[in-house]
Parts: C-alpha cells; sequence; structure tokens
C-alpha cells in the first residue's frame, strides 16, 4: 500500500485552524488520498519546521498568521498573485525548492461573487489593515473591478508600503486611520484587521457607510468577526459577510493547485456555517 501524500497548515496559534477538517473533506469528495495536519511554529521555527516537514516527505503547506510574508522571502519560484501580495499562503515542493502561491484573495472574491453573487465592480472599496491578509486580497479587488481601493492601517507605514506594491497609484491609496471621518462613504468595506480579537468595539464612523448598498467583509470568523459585523449591521450595510467562506475558498484554490482537481465546496461550506451557527445560539 502506497503512504498518502502528506500536507499540513503551519502558524502560530494553530489549534483553532479549521485547515485540516476543509481538506479532510475535500479528500473525501475527491477520493485523493492525503495526510493534512496543523503544525504549530514560532517565527523563530519557522524555516526549521519547513526543512524537517521536507525530510518526512512533505509536498505541500498552507501558511497562516504569522508567517506569510516570511514564506513568500523562502520561495524560488512564485505566481503573479503571490508577487503582488509579497506573502504565500501555499507553498509547494518542487524537488528543489519552495514554490509559493497566496489564494486568499482568488478565495475572497469567489465568496462575494460567485456564492454571494455581489458585483464588486466599480464599487469604492476601503480596506482596513496591511498584514498578510490585506496584501493577499488588495491585488484581487483591483482585478475584481473595484474603482477605489482606499488602504488604511493603525501604522501608517504598512499601508503606504501596500499602496506602492500595488503599483497603482491613480486606484489605490493610503490614508491615516485618525482620517477615516474625512473620507466620504463606501461601496464596500473590508475589516483585514485583527482587531476583533482584542476588542469587542470597532469605533468606526458611521459616515464610512453608503446608505443603501454598502457590502462589509469582515476576513475573521467567529467570535473575532462578531464587533466589525455588529458595527456594519447597526450602520447599515446591505450585507454583512464573515470571513467563512474565504477560507474554504483559498482551500480549494490551494487544493487545486496540489491535486489539480477542484473539490465542490458547497457541502463543506455548509457544514461549517451551520457548526459556527450552532456555537453562536450555544453562547
Ligand atoms: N478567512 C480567511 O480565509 C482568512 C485568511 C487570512 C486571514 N484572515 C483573518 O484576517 C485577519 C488578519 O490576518 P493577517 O494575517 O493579516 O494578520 P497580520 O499580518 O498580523 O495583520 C494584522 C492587521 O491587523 C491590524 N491590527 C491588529 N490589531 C489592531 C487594532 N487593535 N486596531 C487596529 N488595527 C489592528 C494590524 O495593524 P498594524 O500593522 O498596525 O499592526 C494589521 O494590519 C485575522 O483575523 C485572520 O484570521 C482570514
Amino acid at each position: 500500500m502506497t503512504t498518502p501524500a502528506r500536507y499540513a497548515v503551519v502558524g502560530r496559534p494553530i489549534a483553532h485552524s479549521l485547515s485540516p477538517r476543509i481538506h479532510a473533506a475535500f479528500a473525501r469528495e475527491t477520493g485523493i488520498a492525503l495526510t493534512y495536519t496543523a503544525i504549530e511554529a514560532a517565527p523563530e521555527e519557522f524555516e526549521a519546521v519547513l526543512a524537517a516537514f521536507v525530510a518526512e516527505g512533505g509536498r505541500g503547506l498552507n501558511v497562516t498568521l504569522p508567517h506569510k510574508e516570511r514564506a513568500f522571502a523562502l520561495c524560488a519560484e512564485a505566481t503573479p498573485r503571490a508577487r503582488a501580495a509579497g506573502a504565500a499562503n501555499t507553498l509547494t515542493w518542487t524537488g528543489g525548492g519552495w514554490h509559493g502561491d497566496n489564494t486568499d484573495g482568488a478565495g475572497l472574491v469567489r465568496d462575494l461573487t460567485e456564492r454571494r453573487r455581489h458585483d464588486l465592480r466599480g464599487r469604492r472599496c476601503l480596506l482596513l489593515g496591511a498584514g498578510g491578509a490585506a496584501r493577499g486580497v488588495a491585488p484581487l479587488l483591483l482585478d475584481a473591478g473595484v474603482s477605489e481601493l482606499i488602504v488604511v492601517n493603525r501604522t501608517a507605514e504598512r499601508a503606504d508600503a501596500l499602496c506602492l506594491a500595488l503599483g497603482e497609484p491613480a486606484r489605490a491609496r493610503a490614508r491615516y486611520w485618525d482620517d477615516l471621518d474625512a473620507l466620504g462613504d463606501f461601496g464596500m468595506i473590508v475589516n483585514a484587521t485583527s482587531l476583533g480579537r482584542e476588542q469587542s468595539r470597532v469605533g468606526l464612523p458611521f459616515g464610512l457607510v453608503a446608505p443603501g448598498h454598502c457590502l462589509a467583509v469582515d476576513l475573521s470568523y467567529g467570535e473575532a468577526a462578531v464587533p466589525f459585523l455588529a458595527w456594519a449591521r447597526a450602520a447599515g450595510c446591505a450585507d454583512a459577510v464573515d470571513g467563512l467562506g474565504m477560507l474554504v475558498e483559498q482551500a480549494a484554490e490551494s487544493f487545486q493547485r496540489w491535486h489539480g482537481v477542484r473539490p465542490d465546496t458547497g457541502p463543506v461550506y455548509a457544514a461549517l456555517r451551520a457548526r459556527a451557527d450552532a456555537l453562536a445560539t450555544a453562547d
């Protein structure tokens, strides 16, 4: 009997990760034999963990917080979307080095446009955050046709660096968090910060929301998404979406890269959504 090919997600913290469950479900659905585990790694352990994974026959890794930028820097080759992000969430061992991809942005856009049927074209978009997730989604939001992408981050220099890397000064510009009140209203607001993990209120101005048609998206899910989604509903957003669908879709993109098959994401998403709803009701 052949040994199943080995895959994993690496990050810190990692115990909460749904990726092993998602990839196991995709594997059952497509009939592909694999193992997919979660590996906890501190920043100073990251390279040693990757080397050990390869030595044990590992084929591919998902990379999550806080390693995505480091992962990209280690890649011998990378897709244009990983290069645009300067961050990788999907590593494939080629035999001589790592190939890097970033599936976060494609996962987000697929969830919003295909599952939820939102048209992103022409929307004025506010992106809160400039960390690994923001870097992953920003180029794909531009590709999806937003009219403007205003990037605001607590640490202003990171928003500047992200906009510089995007290379579209006419559409993508950085602004200061303290100036949020003066930015006008938006047809789409994406929360790519992790502030919901630390704070129970987001405290954003309601004037950011274009009345009647603003789409609010938090890349987080579960408890961490509650403060932003509560703010979005109170501010009158037409739809308020968490990052669970993006999580499933970015995993499907990684799965396709590794196995050449695109899984049906519907059943896994439905199961995770039911589980999340049950947990929220139990609180
Ligand atoms: N659904 C999915 O598939 C998916 C995929 C990736 C990420 N995510 C989620 O996206 C979020 C961000 O992840 P990441 O990888 O980008 O993390 P990261 O690289 O650590 O970046 C964190 C971001 O949040 C900002 N931030 C943190 N605390 C803040 C606060 N109190 N007030 C304002 N801004 C604050 C940081 O600003 P500074 O630069 O000033 O520190 C930075 O922009 C996480 O919640 C993660 O779970 C979801």
